[in-house]
């Protein structure tokens, strides 16, 4: 955890309890997550959704995880609570991930999406934790930023963004993952991975191949980008400037052709950087999965606003550690 990220003995218990009433009273609440930020409001209450879409300028058939504090609560959100969700959830929770169920009657279509389906998770960071304990209830909450720009990583990206449009925003210093969840849905057949995140694809087997007679995973690259979860629609993402994702190979090339074309260009990369009259700035990317990960949103925004005509990307190496860090870069390259 970065160091300021405050512990449960640092938290303000007045804070959490006047948040806690704001969200009891249909308003909407920005919190950290050890993710990134989200945008919370009371899963239960259909006004305060509708407000939530509002002010997210989300389509309405989008569905939102329902942030939980703890596993009992799972069943009141979940018509049902397979093995696999139990193995998986006393695994990684609190933490990264979000589990995809079958639906409970609970469960309001806004928070759906229309869908028979339901998004859970307990997140790991201590002031979301004492924000959904204090609750009691399920907190719908999208990442909290406008629909298909970058997930905020700080409480200033979010202030930033939507300021007064929310009645509150919990400071919880940098969030220490920096991406999204990993996506697990056990609603059909087989389980799949619909956002790979930093909890990988093969972290999630460890755990599923151990579940006698149990349906195992057979999440592939193909169904990581299965379309159920809108996240994978090619606008998420994506800072303002134009970004284009080039291989380690590649990237001389992309930056020379920059200077023959006499564009500016802003280079996020692993590796060190190259001396040429086309770069405004040079940011570099640790060679570290997690550390990576942490830098990548505040590295894209800082971009953004770099002036440059364009972003250059430099593209991690296509191995199961850097699977949701590729697939951000991804994203934004296509927005
Ligand atoms: O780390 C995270 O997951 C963050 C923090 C705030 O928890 N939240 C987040 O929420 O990234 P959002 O709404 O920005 O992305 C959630 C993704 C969306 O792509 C949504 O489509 C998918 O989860 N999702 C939610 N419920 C689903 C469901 N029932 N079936 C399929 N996909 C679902
Ligand atoms: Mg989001």
């Amino acid at each position: 955890m970065k160091e300021n990220v405050p512990t449960s003995a640092s938290i303000d218990a007045e804070e959490i309890k006047s948040a806690s009433t704001l969200l009891k009273a249909g308003q909407l609440v920005a919190f950290p997550t050890e993710t990134v930020y989200g945008l919370g409001c009371d899963a239960a209450n259909a006004e305060a959704l509708a407000r939530l879409y509002r002010v997210k300028g989300r389509p309405g058939d989008h569905p939102v995880i329902v942030h939980l504090a703890s596993i009992d609560q799972v069943k009141d959100w979940a018509l049902e609570v397979p093995d696999e969700a139990l193995a998986l959830a006393e695994k990684f929770w609190p933490g990264p991930m979000t589990l995809i169920l079958k639906k409970s009657h609970k469960v309001l279509p806004s928070v759906s999406g229309g869908q028979d389906t339901v998004g859970l998770r307990i997140p790991s960071h201590p002031v979301a934790l004492a924000l959904l304990r204090e609750f009691a209830s399920g907190v719908a909450a999208p990442s909290a930023n406008r629909h298909g720009k970058i997930s905020p990583t700080n409480a200033d990206h979010v202030k930033s963004e939507l300021g007064d449009l929310v009645a509150k925003v919990l400071d919880g210093g940098q969030c220490a993952v920096g991406i999204e969840s990993t996506i697990v849905d056990l609603s059909g057949e087989s389980a799949r991975i619909l956002r790979p995140g930093m909890i990988t694809m093969q972290e999630i087997e460890d755990v599923l191949k151990n579940l006698p007679g149990k349906k195992n995973a057979s999440a592939s690259e193909e169904q990581a980008v299965a379309p159920r979860a809108p996240g994978t629609l090619s606008s998420h993402y994506a800072p303002s400037t134009d970004l284009k994702l080039f291989s380690h190979q590649n990237l001389p090339r992309a930056i020379a052709t920059a200077e023959n074309l006499m564009m500016k260009v802003a280079v996020m990369a692993f590796s060190d950087p190259i001396k040429c009259t086309a770069i405004v700035t040079w940011s570099q990317l640790s060679e570290d999965p997690a550390q990576c990960a942490r830098q990548l949103y505040a590295t894209m925004r800082e971009l953004d606003t770099s002036g440059a005509d364009y972003i250059i990307a430099e593209a991690p190496p296509d191995l199961p550690e850097w699977m949701g860090i590729l697939d951000r870069l991804r994203r934004a390259a296509n927005g």
